[in-house]
């Protein structure tokens, strides 16, 4: 299977997989079951799945074990984006090509579809079955602190301190490892949980493409938020110039910035590439993540 149906084999997994997680929740009298559908299952690229499945395959964990990792992990991310859009936050009015869920239903609606969805995350590891209770115990851990004031929602708040003030560059580079780079990177570090006898130095070289990785997929969306289109986006473009956040291409302009992702690539591939391992996928991976236009 070649990357690209690899990817969309996953897309079709995860929508499946996402489904069937949030289908045995009762209605209530209120629309919050609607809106968490319509944030969990719209067009999302998946990417946090795919790396999961692409690291599993490379170590040999089966497709069942893989399976709750990727739901999780999107519920976060999902939740994340909820609350990235909000009036107080970013204030956005299009995702994936459809309306913010602030608009299709209300602000308060969405601070609890967030809410809900992060808390469906930690349900969904916690009681499923395929897992063990120290696996359980080793992922909910791994992905709260990636999600919590160390990881997403601590680069969220540097973000929105550092709108509209000067930054420097090692404060930029912390913010987007925390608020994006943490959950991709706990995308790996779920996985190898679930591996205790991976040996510590392919521990490390798996550690280091994720770190890479995760900083270099912000850096690509902040240069994608001045370079693309509201349309091929799917949100809206000039949405970061327009609050005067602190991105890559406002500090260090976009040539540099184009030159700073080149880096990051580069530095994910030496580290794949020490790896004892068939990572032609996961080096593919690396090159859609970078040069993707959405
Ligand atoms: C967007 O994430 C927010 C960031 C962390 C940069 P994605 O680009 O993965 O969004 P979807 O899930 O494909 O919509
Ligand atoms: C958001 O970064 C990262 C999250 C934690 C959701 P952005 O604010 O740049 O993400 P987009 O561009 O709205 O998807
Ligand atoms: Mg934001
Ligand atoms: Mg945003
Ligand atoms: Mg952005």
């Amino acid at each position: 299977m070649d990357f690209k149906q690899y990817h969309a084999q996953v897309v079709s997994d995860t929508q499946i997989l996402l489904s069937q997680c949030i289908r045995h929740y009762p209605t209530l009298p209120c629309d919050l079951l609607a809106a968490m559908e319509y944030a969990l299952l719209g067009q999302g690229k998946r990417m946090r799945p795919l790396l999961i499945s692409l690291v599993g395959d490379v170590l040999g964990v089966s497709k069942e074990k893989l399976a709750p990792l990727m739901v999780a992990i999107e519920c976060i991310h999902a939740y994340s984006l909820v609350h990235d859009d909000l009036p107080d936050m970013d204030d956005d009015d299009l995702r994936r090509g459809m309306p913010t869920c602030h608009i299709q239903y209300t602000p308060g609606t969405a601070i609890l579809v967030g809410d809900a969805l992060q808390s469906l995350a930690f349900e969904h590891l916690a009681q499923h079955p395929v897992l063990s209770a120290s696996e359980k115990v080793a992922v909910i851990q791994i992905l709260a602190k990636a999600s919590g004031y160390e990881g997403m929602c601590g680069g969220q708040a540097i973000d929105l301190h550092f709108t509209n003030q000067d930054i420097d560059l090692e404060t930029l580079t912390q913010l987007h490892r925390l608020k994006t780079g943490a959950l991709l990177g706990a995308c790996v570090d779920m996985v190898i949980a679930l591996v205790p006898s991976l040996d510590v130095e392919h521990q490390a070289l798996l550690h280091t493409f994720s770190r890479s990785l995760g900083l270099a997929f912000q850096v690509q969306d902040d240069i994608l938020d001045i370079t693309s289109d509201s349309d091929t986006l799917g949100k809206p473009s000039g949405s970061d110039q327009d609050l005067n956040k602190s991105t890559f291409p406002a500090l260090l302009g976009l040539q540099a910035s184009q030159e700073y992702l080149d880096r990051l690539y580069t530095q994910a591939l030496q580290s794949s590439d020490q790896l004892p391992y068939n990572t032609a996928q996961l080096n593919e991976f690396a090159a859609f993540l970078v040069k993707r236009n959405h």
